[in-house]
């Protein structure tokens, strides 16, 4: 395949920094993720460059995914898709870990390595240990024709067009978008039916047009981010689909604003960390309505009893959050994919308001090629 870059120059475009212009360039960037792939007949995708063919598909027994920063945090919302759609045990590891602890390396392991820049250094080394040992390596990758796109057996390119900014933003939303689709794609040759193949097309088919309806709330999230640049510290918490959200919303805002922030599973709570809350560290809750919902609202209610502000993310007002950013329905597998948006102009505007470097931050860098 091949990519039609030209569509998005590295023109600004109008917008003060490349980070505003990649937040709001995701409509279309999702739209080109999913462009040409679907296939309606067969309630799947097509996913030309995979090289996994349907035998091989039903021989994996785990797929383990590796990435680094925002990567690996889409890598763990794509795990759990994986598990939700095609049932295979799944999970996400930081390439950077990974890559020094001598992991038993299995033959019936799908192995996926995720990058924007795909020359990640230690994402690629851990792929070259990899293919070293004889596994089978995928790649989901955003620059054609990088180094792990290269070196892996095949895989899914994430389309998301050039993307300058230091901070991760459109790359990480069309990674999760991606990670659906290669999901859907597992789950329609192993256990997934017909009805729910037709009913992810159609959540998937639903985003581009739900990101811009998020993306018009931006004045109130540039208001709310004005509130919470005085912020000490602040807390991010989920539950399953909403904790890889929550970790990737907290780098946001540290990378951007400065702000310290922790991103905690709601569940873990209680075991430590509600020893911080106080309201000079607000808490943003990511509270999808879906079978957890009970269990969130229980948490915001040990946060109110600690007088914690907290900025809920949700798909209606929670009366127990001081405000709540009411995000789109869609299908309970794709609420990662919306949750985090409204979450990455709160980044920015926090870091706007605070007169931050946003597209170099500092200390940081685009793509880490050194160990
Ligand atoms: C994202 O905002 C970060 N700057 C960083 O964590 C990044 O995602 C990481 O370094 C991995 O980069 P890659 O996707 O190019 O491999």
């Amino acid at each position: 395949t091949t990519v039609e870059w030209e569509a998005e120059s590295y023109d600004m475009g109008g917008h003060d920094t490349y980070m505003h212009k990649e937040i709001a360039e995701q409509p279309d960037a999702v739209d080109r993720v999913l462009r040409g792939r679907i296939d309606d007949r067969f309630a799947t995708v097509r996913l030309g460059g995979l090289n996994l063919d349907a035998r091989a598909a039903r021989g994996v027994r785990r797929v383990k995914i590796l990435g680094c920063g925002s990567a690996y945090h889409a890598g763990q919302i794509g795990a759990q898709m994986i598990e939700e759609l095609a049932r295979i045990p799944a999970d996400a590891e930081p390439a950077s870990e990974f890559r020094y602890r001598n992991a038993v390396v299995d033959p019936d392991t799908l192995y996926i390595a995720t990058s924007q820049s795909g020359e990640t250094y230690d994402t690629l080394a851990a792929v070259q240990e990899l293919k070293r040992k004889g596994a089978m390596v995928l790649g989901v990758v955003n620059v054609v024709g990088s180094a792990i796109a290269r070196e892996t057996d095949g895989g899914v390119y994430v389309h998301a067009g050039p993307e300058v900014c230091v901070v991760s933003t459109k790359c990480f939303t069309n990674t999760a978008v991606a990670f659906a689709l290669l999901a859907l794609h597992l789950g329609r040759i192993r256990d997934l039916s017909v009805a729910d193949g037709r009913r992810i097309i159609e959540g998937l088919r639903r985003l581009p047009a739900q990101i811009a309806e998020i993306l018009r709330e931006e004045d109130r999230i540039a208001q709310l981010a004005k509130d919470f640049a005085d912020a000490r510290s602040m807390m991010f918490v989920g539950r399953v689909r909403g904790f890889p959200v929550a970790k990737e919303a907290s780098l946001k805002l540290k990378e951007v604003s400065y702000i310290h922030a922790e991103a905690y599973p709601a569940s873990e709570l209680k075991h430590g960390p509600l020893a911080l809350i106080e309201p000079a560290v607000p808490t943003v809750a990511i509270i999808p309505d879906d079978e957890l919902l009970e269990k969130n609202r229980a948490t915001l209610e040990e946060i109110k009893a600690r007088s914690g502000r907290i900025l809920a993310v949700a798909h209606e007002e929670q009366p127990k959050a001081d405000e709540t950013l009411v995000v789109p329905r869609n299908e309970p597998e794709l609420d990662p994919v919306l949750m985090g948006i409204p979450l990455q102009l709160l980044a920015y505007h926090t870091a706007l308001a605070l007169g931050r470097d946003i597209d170099k931050p500092r200390n940081l860098a685009k793509s880490v090629t050194v160990e």
